[in-house]
Order: structure tokens, then C-alpha cells, then sequence
């Protein structure tokens, strides 16, 4: 990427992307960390206190403002502030392209935020960072993640197999491809 200006913050039509606290430990335990369902396809395992949530926080809080920054954000209702998911870039030794990854809390699903989350996120690393390519991956049975990742342009490139850091549990994936030169945000995003 041409250069490093870590998480700062993003505004869509109906959000707000923010650095996480470790004052979201609760909201995010209550809203998906705590929940089987919404991180059934996540490398980790639900957590079963809210000390977990924050213990799983703290490293990235503190990576905010290491060299390189991590690209984590707080995905908040931008009315009401309220914590509904979060979404991320992520780097990989095997390239050093952005990887995007998203959760959102249960109750918030179906409504196109995360969609709105992530068109926000690719335009701040296209136009912030510099960002040329983005990879992503999901499993192949998470139907729901391909096609938040085909309406922003992402284009299928091969299959794959990933699994969870505690080598648990495996998911037969596919890999997709965007070019920031055939992205363009579909709503209004400010940062
Ligand atoms: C993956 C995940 C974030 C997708 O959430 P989602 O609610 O399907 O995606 P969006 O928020 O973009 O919502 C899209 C849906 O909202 C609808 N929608 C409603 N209002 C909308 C609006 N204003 N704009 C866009 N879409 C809207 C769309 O029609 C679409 O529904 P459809 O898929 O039935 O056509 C969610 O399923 C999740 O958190 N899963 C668990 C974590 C996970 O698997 N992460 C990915 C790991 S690879």
C-alpha cells in the first residue's frame, strides 16, 4: 500500500466506523463475540465471559497505534451509536495485499449494513491507503459472505480450504479478487 494511516474514523449514510475501546467488550460479547451462530464461520471460538471479549480486545486496541496499524474498525449505528458489528483489514505474510474480513451482531443482519460497512472500508483503503488489490474468503457454505462480497465487485478467483486457529474446525472456501480500479462506492462515504 502507498501508505499506513491506520483506523481512522468513516462515515456512511447510516454508520459509523470507529476505532474499537475496550469499553465495546460488552456490546460485542452481547451483540455476536458470545454467539455460536454469528461466529460459526470466524478462525475463533465463541466466548464464554465478558473477560474473554476483552482479553481478545486489548491486543487490538493496542495495535491501533503500532507501525503497521492494524485496519480494525467498531461498525456503530451513526444515530444512536449502538455497536452492531465489526470489519476489518487483515494482512497475511503471503502477500501484502488487504484481506477483508466482517461480523455483524445478530439483529443486525438483513438490512444491508454490512454492505454499507464494507463499501466504506474499501473506499478509505483505496483512496487513504493506496490499496490496488483485496483479497477475501469464505466459506463455501456461508452463501450470505459471497454475496455481500459480489455486490461490492469482487470477482471469484479459486477455491481454497481455511480453519481455525485451534485446527478444529475446517471449511472448503473460495477466494475472491477485487481491483481497486473496478471499485466504486455505490453511497456517500466521508472520512
Ligand atoms: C456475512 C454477514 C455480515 C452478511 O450479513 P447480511 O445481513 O447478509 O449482509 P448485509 O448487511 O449487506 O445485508 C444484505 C441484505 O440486506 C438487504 N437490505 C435491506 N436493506 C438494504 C439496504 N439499504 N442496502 C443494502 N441491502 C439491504 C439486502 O436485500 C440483502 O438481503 P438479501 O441477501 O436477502 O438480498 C452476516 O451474515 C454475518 O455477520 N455472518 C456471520 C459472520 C461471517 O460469516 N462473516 C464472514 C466471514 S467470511
Amino acid at each position: 500500500m502507498r501508505c499506513q494511516p491506520g483506523t481512522q474514523p468513516i462515515t456512511t449514510p447510516r454508520l459509523l466506523l470507529r476505532r474499537f475501546t475496550l469499553a465495546d467488550a460488552k456490546p460485542m460479547f452481547d451483540g455476536w463475540a458470545s454467539d455460536a451462530k454469528q461466529t460459526r464461520y470466524l478462525t475463533w471460538n465463541p466466548h464464554e465471559t465478558v473477560q474473554d471479549t476483552i482479553d481478545f480486545l486489548r491486543p487490538w486496541v493496542a495495535k491501533y497505534d503500532e507501525m503497521p496499524p492494524a485496519y480494525r474498525w467498531a461498525v456503530c449505528l451513526k444515530d444512536s451509536g449502538k455497536l452492531i458489528g465489526s470489519i476489518s483489514c487483515n494482512f497475511y505474510e503471503e502477500d501484502e495485499d488487504p484481506h477483508p474480513g466482517y461480523v455483524l451482531a445478530h439483529g443486525a443482519t438483513g438490512q444491508g449494513y454490512a454492505h454499507e460497512a464494507l463499501v466504506g472500508m474499501l473506499a478509505y483503503m483505496v483512496q487513504m491507503a493506496g490499496a490496488e488489490v483485496f483479497w477475501a474468503e469464505h466459506a463455501k457454505e456461508n452463501t450470505a459472505s459471497g454475496k455481500v462480497l459480489r455486490r461490492v465487485g469482487f470477482v471469484y478467483d479459486h477455491e481454497a480450504v481455511y480453519e481455525s486457529r485451534d485446527h478444529t474446525r475446517r471449511w472448503p472456501s473460495r477466494i475472491y479478487r477485487l481491483d481497486a480500479a473496478q471499485f466504486e462506492a455505490d453511497i456517500p462515504v466521508t472520512f
